[in-house]
């Protein structure tokens, strides 16, 4: 069984075709990237499985259960958990604070006590190496620091899926190949599926990614294990916009 089906969905904006007739499958654990240049439709197709709007066509099955009418707060509570592009924390409150609002509002849900939100908050503060920030604004962080506590955010909701939308956007090659390594960290001792969105930093997707979604125009153009996606001719000519033996040239 997969862990998330997403079967013929489309969104128009207005006359746009943002996402046109997806279909794809997120297998339990995997570590996949959802590419594309500009205008693609990746935020949308992620804010689609998350439930930011609602499909106009077609399904989203995740384990079993048709969410694509479900709200956002209802497929959070599932276990369908997102970072978000630009990390807006608390400014005033703690690193510890903003960690624990994830806890209150995942899928452990309104079960759990403010008590245990807090231990939630403290074990993923561990994990992420942001011991020393942990009571301090979260306002005051690094924007990596911010990134990170954005992650530990969506971790203390318990997610089985974790869209990662940019989390290495704006990274120098090195911050990246620390995060890649984290990410895979997080798959292995949490055993969730990761999605990363990670746009055009290729040197992250080869990384980090055991399988590739290239979108094109709103539509799927490969679904392909990475190191065939990133050297498929038609990946290359959607990128660099211009034939693949000039784009070798
Ligand atoms: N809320 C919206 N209202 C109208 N049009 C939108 C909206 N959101 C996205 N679009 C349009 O839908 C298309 C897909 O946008 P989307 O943001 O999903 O692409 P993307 O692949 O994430 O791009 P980027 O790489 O720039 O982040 C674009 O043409 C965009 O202008
Ligand atoms: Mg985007």
């Amino acid at each position: 069984m997969s862990l998330l089906r997403v079967e013929n969905v489309t969104k128009r904006f207005g006359g746009l075709v943002a996402v046109d007739d997806m279909s794809f499958e997120i297998r339990h654990g995997e570590l996949m990237a959802i590419v594309g240049p500009n205008g693609a439709g990746k935020t949308t197709m992620f804010n689609l499985i998350n439930g930011v709007f609602p499909a106009d066509e077609g399904r989203i099955i995740f384990e079993d259960v048709d969410v694509t009418r479900y709200p956002a707060y209802k497929r959070a509570h599932l276990g369908i958990g997102r970072t978000f592009q630009i990390p807006r924390p608390f400014a005033s409150a703690t690193v510890r604070e903003n960690i624990a609002i994830g806890g209150m509002f995942g899928a452990a849900g309104s079960e759990i006590s403010v008590d245990r939100a807090m231990e939630l908050a403290d074990h993923y503060i561990d994990i992420i190496g942001l011991k020393e920030h942990r009571d301090k604004p979260a306002g005051g962080l690094t924007p990596v620091e911010k990134k990170l506590v954005e992650i530990a955010r969506a971790l203390a909701m318990k997610p089985r899926l974790l869209l990662m939308d940019e989390a290495m956007a704006g990274m120098n090659p090195k911050d990246i190949d620390e995060m890649v390594a984290f990410i895979r960290e997080i798959r292995d001792t949490e055993g969730i599926a990761i999605v990363s969105m990670v746009e055009h930093i290729m040197r992250a997707v080869a990384g980090l990614a055991e399988r590739v979604i290239v979108m094109h125009q709103g539509a799927l153009l490969v679904d392909e294990p990475t190191q065939e996606a990133l050297s498929d001719p038609r990946v290359i000519e959607v990128y660099l916009g211009q034939p693949p033996e000039e784009a070798h040239a």
